[in-house]
């Protein structure tokens, strides 16, 4: 490149370029360079590097000497005499255009530089990136700023969801609850009622056969008087004595009385059952006697251990000790006892329908055990020799809804009511053992007094 063809390129560029031969001289320079020094091009010409800058003439050769050797831009400083006695640091950027040879100095481009503008620019890239740092950092910081808000919604929506599914479960609880609640409550009152119904006639019937003994007590003597003081009594009345065999009556009328006394004292022991189970007026803690509770229950289900044309009697064997009173919901106990013996039977029933295609002999039994264990225990065992509880069945006992029943003969709420009665209401325990095949045991412990 020639120094006019260097001058022709380099006008039209904004930055400050200087063509300098291996020697320093200045063979040509742009307007910015001159600007740069304020001074004119004119007053440039002909001038040598090392009269404009601050720098000795010996390092100006010899950083030209190291940009001329090199193939790549060489970078230096030059501190610029300005016009005005002020210095200018510049950064420099070297470049061989033409290398020495035997016949030509070399010659080199400079590219300057104003450091003070870089330094500025720097500065401004600094401050930028800083401020582009701080905003990375308040963007990283909004960014986990929301990911804790959205952790915490999360955490919060699954708390909610816990909260809801909690709410279900006591409100399926409550419902299964009042379901059989209504059940036996309606089963209660009509016992109750029933009872109720019974014990008036029964009470005139009781009441009155007393004095009805007595007056035909009354009414016979008159009558062996009557034959003392007329024994010769006219055909007609000897007729009658005979047709009703008048001493056969006399000696059977006393009987009779006395059976009919039994019946209606067994009809008021029934009432009195029937009253004791339904225990209407007993929704609170009470002190009671468990055996009274079971042997209530056994007499609702009286009907359903009798022999029928299609069952074998089921045999009710207790083994009852001597209990203390417990402290306990009485007609709720009731409610266990009444679900857990109609399950045996209900097992006992269909071992026998099984039995009867095997045609093998079938003993239906059901054992009643109570037991004191402490002070604080007792234990009320109910065994069937039915066709017991597989590991499966066992598993879900008491769960609500499960039945292996047909539809309409149960609910699956017997034995899940029974267990919130004995555990929660309680604080006891239910527990259920069986071998399968040859029977089936439900375990009732609760306290005798700490109910709370
Ligand atoms: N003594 C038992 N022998 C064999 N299986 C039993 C016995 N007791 C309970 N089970 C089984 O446990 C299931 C659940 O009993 P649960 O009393 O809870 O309901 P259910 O008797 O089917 O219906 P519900 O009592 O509500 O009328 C029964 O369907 C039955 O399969
Ligand atoms: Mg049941």
């Amino acid at each position: 490149m020639t120094p006019e063809q260097f001058l022709e390129f380099a006008r039209v560029l904004p930055e400050p370029l200087l063509l300098v031969s291996g020697e320093g001289e200045l063979l040509a320079t742009n307007k910015p360079v001159a600007d740069m020094l304020g001074l004119r091009r004119k007053q440039l010409r002909g001038k040598m590097l090392f009269e404009l800058v601050t720098e000795s003439a010996n390092d100006i050769i010899k950083y030209l000497q190291a940009c001329s050797s090199s193939r790549a831009m060489v970078i230096g400083s030059l501190t610029l005499r300005k016009n005005d006695g002020q210095t200018l640091i510049c950064r420099s950027q070297g470049a061989v255009i033409q290398p020495w040879s035997g016949k030509s100095s070399a010659l080199i481009l400079l590219r300057l530089e104003n450091r003070v503008v870089a330094t500025s620019n720097f500065i401004l890239l600094n401050e930028k990136i800083d401020e582009l740092a701080k905003e990375v950092h308040r963007r990283k910081q909004a960014e986990s700023a929301l990911k804790k808000a959205n952790q915490e919604l999360e955490i919060r929506v699954e708390e909610r969801t816990t909260a809801l599914q909690e709410t279900l479960n006591e409100l399926q609880l409550t419902q299964t609850q009042l379901i059989q609640a209504e059940k036996m409550s309606s089963l209660g009152q009509m016992v109750a009622g029933i009872a109720h119904e019974i014990n008036n006639p029964v009470s005139f019937i009781y009441g009155n056969l007393h004095h009805a003994h007595k007056y035909t007590q009354d009414l016979l003597r008159l009558v062996q008087i009557y034959q003392q003081f007329f024994p010769n009594t006219p055909p007609e009345i000897q007729e009658q004595v005979e047709k009703i065999d008048l001493d056969f009556l006399i000696e059977d009328i006393t009987k009779l009385f006395q059976s009919m006394k039994v019946g209606t004292e067994r009809i008021q022991e029934i009432v009195k059952s029937l009253r004791n189970f339904s225990r209407l007026d007993e929704a609170e803690l009470k002190q009671v006697n468990i055996h009274e509770g079971i042997d209530s229950t056994l007499m609702i289900l009286e009907h359903r251990l009798q022999a029928t044309h299609e069952y074998p009697e089921i045999k009710v064997i207790k083994k009852y000790s001597q209990l203390p009173n417990v402290t306990c919901y009485p007609s709720q106990l009731n409610q266990v006892f009444m679900n857990i013996l109609a399950n045996a039977i209900d097992a006992l029933e269909a071992a026998a329908n099984k039995d009867k295609q095997k045609l093998t002999n079938n003993n239906p039994e059901i054992l009643i055990k109570t037991e004191v264990i402490d002070k604080k225990w007792i234990v009320v065992s109910i065994a069937d020799n039915g066709l017991g509880i597989n590991e499966q069945v066992r598993s879900k006992l008491f769960d609500p809804f499960f039945t292996t029943k047909a539809v309409g003969k149960g609910t699956g709420l017997g034995l899940y009511i029974s267990y919130q009665i004995i555990v929660e209401k309680h604080k006891g325990q239910l527990s259920c053992f069986s071998v399968p095949g040859k029977g089936a045991e439900l375990v009732i412990k609760i306290p005798i007094s700490s109910v709370s």
